[in-house]
């Protein structure tokens, strides 16, 4: 198989005779060349007319995207997926969302960048560059500058360049060529052990870092910190338990102890209803009676179960034994449940379990209206 020209190089022993050599080459019209120095050599771009890198497209493009990216998924996540209001705060806070975006926008344009300059300079997937492992990169990376025309420029030409190369004051002009392809470059046993070792070494020197060398508990690692884990035992307490009984005669904020709990019936009686018997409180009521009431004691309380065969049938809260009882009473059985009856303070809070009696007394005093009642509908109708 025949080599296939990559290009032809030259080397140049000053800064100064680089810099003319390159503005020579770009005068002549030749645009693949290159320029390799041991260092920076300051107006090389402006000498080799070289067009501002479009690297920056990648930049700015990748950066919107992953800009975009992190909006739509914050959105995604805190006002479609799991809707919660935190502290009062909209579902959609911009502001407090712009330091993500911001640091995904770096990110992303960091990382593409790189990923990108890697894949344009190495020619993705192959890992290996011809000019590498050649005597040119040897010297021109300790104390030569060279000049290398590619073969794909459209006026290269094998002898022209190297009389031209020789005219500007190169020297060693020597071609270079492909090497041969490599198949599956990215499986290579070279590559895989020098991204092995890289790999190894960067997590290995991390673990150290933060586990050994910096290791500050409970900064670091936060299942270090004294804590109150489910189902063990907690040390700070004599008695082993971490969850506390509140101290004697002590009531926790936002948290209304039932004191008539083992009383007598009598007790209640005195319980007042502690909510007016607005249109909200009603109407509460109503919602809070129709999902845990009805299905037992009915729409309307007269008992006709829904759960018939599955459940003993309650009583009609219209008897008149029901229709006697003080409110303190009603809410009594509500609170600590009665018989099979079971108790709904575990799914009502104070006040729902109160408008739940309003709506009760408003479905008896419907269902055993007085004439003074319909009198009052009658009046209330004609006035309207
Ligand atoms: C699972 C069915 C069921 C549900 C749900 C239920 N109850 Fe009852 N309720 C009963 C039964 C059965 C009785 C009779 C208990 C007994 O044997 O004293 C009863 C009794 C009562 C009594 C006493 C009636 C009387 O005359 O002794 C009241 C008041 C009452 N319930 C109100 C409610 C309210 C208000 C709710 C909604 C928060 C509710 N119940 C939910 C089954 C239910």
């Amino acid at each position: 198989m025949s080599k296939i020209l990559y290009g032809y190089t030259a080397l140049f022993d000053s800064p100064d005779g680089i810099m003319a050599a390159a503005q020579k080459t770009a005068d002549d019209g030749f645009t693949k060349f290159d320029v390799h120095t041991p260092y920076p050599v300051h107006g090389m771009d402006k000498a080799m007319k070289v067009k501002p890198s479009k690297l920056g497209f990648v930049t700015l493009f990748f950066g919107l995207l992953g800009g975009a990216l992190a909006m739509l998924f914050m959105y995604w996540t805190m006002a479609v997926d799991y809707p919660m209001v935190i502290g009062g705060k909209p579902l959609f806070p911009l502001p407090a969302f712009g330091p993500v975006t911001f640091e995904v926008i770096v990110l992303a344009a960091t990382l593409s960048t790189v990923a990108a300059m890697i894949a344009l300079f190495f020619y993705l997937p192959q890992n290996n560059h011809p000019l590498h492992d050649t005597d040119y990169m040897k010297n021109v990376s300790s104390d030569k500058y060279g000049l290398c025309i590619e073969a794909g420029d459209p006026l290269f030409d094998e002898k022209k360049v190297k009389t031209f190369l020789d005219a500007a004051g190169g020297k060693n002009i020597t071609p270079i060529y492909n090497p041969d392809p490599v198949k599956y470059p990215l499986l290579q046993p070279r590559f895989l052990s020098v991204l092995l070792v890289v790999a190894l070494s960067v997590s290995g020197l991390t673990y150290f870092t933060l586990n050994k060398l910096m290791y500050m508990p409970p900064f670091d690692w936060m299942s270090e910190q004294e804590k109150l884990t489910p189902q063990r035992t907690y040390r700070l307490f004599e008695d082993g338990y971490g969850m506390r009984m509140p101290v004697q005669g002590t009531v926790a904020r936002g948290f209304m102890p039932y004191p008539y709990r083992d009383q007598p019936v009598l007790e209640e009686e005195g319980l007042a209803n502690p909510l007016l018997a607005t249109e909200e409180v009603l109407t509460l009521g109503k919602n809070k009676y129709n999902t845990f009431c009805s299905p037992c004691h009915g729409d309307h309380g007269d008992g006709d179960s829904r759960l018939r065969g599955y459940f003993p049938n309650p009583p009609s809260l219209h008897t008149p034994r029901a229709r006697e009882w003080s409110d303190g009473q009603i809410y009594h059985v509500l609170t600590v449940g009665q018989n099979v009856m079971a108790s709904y303070e575990p799914y009502t809070t104070r006040e729902e379990r109160w408008a739940i009696v309003h709506y009760i007394r408003a479905l008896q005093r419907a269902k055993n209206a007085s004439d003074a009642d319909i009198q009052l509908v009658r009046s209330d109708n004609n006035a309207r």
